[in-house]
């Protein structure tokens, strides 16, 4: 049995000003006809599983229970008071998930993050099938990315000893998983070769995941297991102790487990994969006209190149300027150029202390 467990508590504030605090960017439609949640959970159609499990942030409810319930989705969602990263998350997900198991029985849990976007969903299916076997036989499946520049929002995975059994997209043993290296170390892991963009997607049993974050980070595997102890249930939404798990650790499922586990796996993955992390991964993806521009909205735009342009709240206009970003809503509009797209979390940070 797999269930596929939905992490979609993030923030997303590269993407601002489109992705908002209340309405963060995994509840956007970015590209194509579905939000990125509802694209998550449609891309498994394919796959035999059971219902997802999504959990988010209590603030976002009802978005979610409207998106999940537009695409039939619509089974279980574990509302999080705050928001502790990723390593409880998926701890708090597996804890509900062996509730009604007996002792000895474990689940596969296929851990996604709601805002990716995947271009050729037949290879990622595969990769996915070939990462059972080696879930089932106690290891942590990552999925692993052909890195193309020296990205510093990244995990990093060495991969190691083949061990590929014949399935179609090859398995190795995980030699060292580096999370968010600094820029330096990522470029030596480009020209040495041999490592994988960690997808942030991942495969494993849920009692062997948290057994290792009960080995690694025993702060989080307590503060989890008191919050989920007894739940409140109320329709589909899974309320868990606000006070016990606002004490948990903050911390992401890749520093908390995938950098110590050593029973880590990359299953290869290579189906046009991109985590849309900022604006300028959001053009690089996107249809572009004959200059490079990719125009979204009401936008009129001459002699201008290579600019991604979104007009969200009225017409927006551009003569002779390359390589911007524009991003225009009802209350604010974002200029930017494409280098300097990671920065912009920290507008969102000032705005945030400036209340
Ligand atoms: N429920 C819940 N609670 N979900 C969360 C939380 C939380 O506190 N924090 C983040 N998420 C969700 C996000 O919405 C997203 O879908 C996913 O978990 C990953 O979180 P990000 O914050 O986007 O992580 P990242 O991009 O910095 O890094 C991860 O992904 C990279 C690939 O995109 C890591 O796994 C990296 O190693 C990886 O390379
Ligand atoms: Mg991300």
């Amino acid at each position: 049995k797999i269930i596929p467990v939905v992490m979609a508590g993030g923030s997303g504030s590269r993407l601002w000003p489109l992705s908002r605090l209340t309405y963060p960017k995994q509840f956007l439609t970015l590209e194509g006809e579905q939000t990125m949640l509802q694209q998550t959970i449609s891309r498994l159609s394919k796959l035999e599983v059971e219902s997802p499990v999504v959990i988010c942030n209590e603030e976002h409810r009802f978005i979610v229970a409207e998106q999940l319930r537009q695409i039939n989705a619509l089974k279980e969602i574990i509302l999080e008071p705050v928001g502790r990263n990723t390593a409880p998350a998926v701890a708090l997900a597996a804890i509900q998930c062996l509730k009604d198991l007996a002792d000895n029985e474990d689940v596969l849990l296929l851990i996604l993050a709601a805002d990716h976007i995947i271009k050729d969903n037949a290879a990622f299916i595969n990769a996915i099938k070939t990462s059972t076997s080696y879930a089932i036989d106690g290891n942590l499946v990552t999925f692993g990315i052909e890195p193309s520049t020296p990205e510093t929002g990244f995990g990093y995975i060495q991969a190691g000893v083949d061990i590929s059994s014949g399935g179609v997209s090859g398995a190795f043993k995980v030699n060292a998983f580096v999370e968010k290296p600094e820029q330096a170390v990522a470029e030596s892991f480009l020209s040495d070769g041999g490592y994988y963009w960690n997808s942030g997607m991942f495969m494993f049993g849920a009692r062997k995941y948290l057994s290792e974050l009960h080995k690694f980070c025993p702060d989080i595997y307590d503060s989890c297991s008191k919050a989920i102890q007894s739940p409140d249930k109320d329709l589909c939404f899974i309320r868990i102790d606000h006070d016990i798990f606002s004490h948990c650790p903050d911390l992401s499922i890749d520093y908390a487990v995938m950098e110590h586990t050593a029973n880590a796996v990359v299953v290869p993955m290579s189906a046009g994969w991109s985590d849309v992390g900022s604006w300028s991964s959001l053009w690089d993806i996107s249809d572009k006209d004959e200059r490079g521009n990719v125009l979204i909205g009401d936008v009129i735009i001459h002699n201008s190149s290579s600019n991604y342009v979104h007009a969200q709240s009225g017409l927006v206009t551009m003569l002779g300027v390359d390589d911007l970003i524009v991003v225009q809503t009802k209350d604010a509009i974002l200029v930017t150029k494409h280098d300097a797209v990671q920065d912009v979390k920290k507008i969102v940070e000032e705005l945030k202390t400036a209340g």
